[in-house]
């Protein structure tokens, strides 16, 4: 079973399947664009220890430049990316990964990703980053947006277990059956848009539960997911939210409210894209 642990500080880690150690929490930046550096390197030096990039958001080099800033030393720091899986296949992954490193400064990345089960090559693109890792140029391996029948297609492959999982959790979308297939096989959750991208902002149920708690309706969702033992990324590009954002971690939702948010999910609602049902054959791990 993969360790449930519910993160205590900033600092706060958790052990992969493969040994490797990651943050519980951390910056997403996506859609951080002209600024990133100065986002980067603010969260840095608030505390943050793990920034969640992705070649599709094109600031992998914005990243790099913000962890320079800060002044910490690179090992310090925890630095996820993605490969948007194409019908280019396992080359094009390697190239990415290439220049993935080269904007990041750094010769090597801490956690890379297949962003998603698309393209038709996932099987293929997936051995090559394993590849990779052997030569140390990525230090873990996982996937995002895999549904329960990719991972399942990936170990009836052969295939070394992912060590993360990366998927859209928050009170409107919980994937269950995601999460508990990962919780069985090890495989350490991360979940994405815990803030429903800012959309659920003025929810009746979420402002209720904050002001009873003297919190903001943000600090209830990013606790939320905390308290579900996930990894959890919110985004801002606002100084004084990456701050309150991060204010998670001495208090807690009680049991009788956390059943109330949890109870949100018999509607299920997505804020973006959701591949985890693509087929085996869009994903390419037949
Ligand atoms: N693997 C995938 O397919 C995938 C998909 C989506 C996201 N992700 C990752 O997950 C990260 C987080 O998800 P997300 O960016 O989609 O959305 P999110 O973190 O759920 O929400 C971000 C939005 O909420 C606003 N916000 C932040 N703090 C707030 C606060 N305290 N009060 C009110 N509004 C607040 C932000 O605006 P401001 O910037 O103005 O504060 C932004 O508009 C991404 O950045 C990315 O790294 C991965
Ligand atoms: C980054 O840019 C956004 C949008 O232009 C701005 O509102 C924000 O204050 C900037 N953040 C930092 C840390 O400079
Ligand atoms: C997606 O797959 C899940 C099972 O993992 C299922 O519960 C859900 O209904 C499916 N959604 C769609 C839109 O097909």
């Amino acid at each position: 079973m993969a360790s449930r642990l519910i993160a205590k500080s900033l600092e706060s880690t958790v052990k992969l399947n493969d040994g490797v150690v990651i943050p519980l929490f951390g910056l997403g930046v996506y859609l951080i664009d002209n600024n990133c550096t100065d986002v980067v390197a603010a969260a840095i030096n608030q505390g943050y220890r793990l920034i969640d990039t992705a070649e599709l958001y094109g600031n992998e080099h914005g990243v790099g430049n913000g962890i320079k800033e800060s002044g910490k030393k690179r090992e310090d720091i925890f630095v996820v990316s993605k490969w948007w899986p194409s019908s280019e296949g396992a080359k094009r992954a390697l190239q990415t990964l290439d220049h993935c490193l080269n904007s990041l400064q750094s010769n090597y990345i801490d956690l890379y990703l297949l962003h998603a089960p698309q393209g038709g090559h996932c099987a293929e693109a997936y051995r090559a980053l394993l590849e990779a890792k052997k030569q140390g140029k990525i230090r873990s391996v996982g996937v995002s947006n895999f549904g329960v029948i990719h991972l399942e297609a990936l170990a009836k492959l052969g295939l070394e277990k992912p060590s993360v999982n990366q998927i859209e959790l928050h009170p409107w979308q919980q994937k269950q059956d995601i999460v508990k297939y990962c919780r069985e096989h090890d495989i350490t959750v991360m979940g994405y848009s815990p803030l429903a991208k800012g959309q659920k902002i003025q929810d009746k149920t979420i402002n209720e539960i904050a002001n009873k708690l003297s919190k903001t309706p943000a600090q209830i969702l990013i606790r939320w997911s905390v308290q579900h033992g996930y990894i959890t990324i919110p985004k801002t590009s606002q100084k004084s939210r990456l701050q309150t954002n991060a204010d998670v971690f001495d208090w807690s939702i009680p049991d009788e409210d956390m059943k109330v948010l949890d109870a949100l999910g018999d509607k299920p609602w997505s804020c973006t894209w959701n591949p985890t049902n693509n087929s085996l054959r869009e994903a390419g791990l037949q």
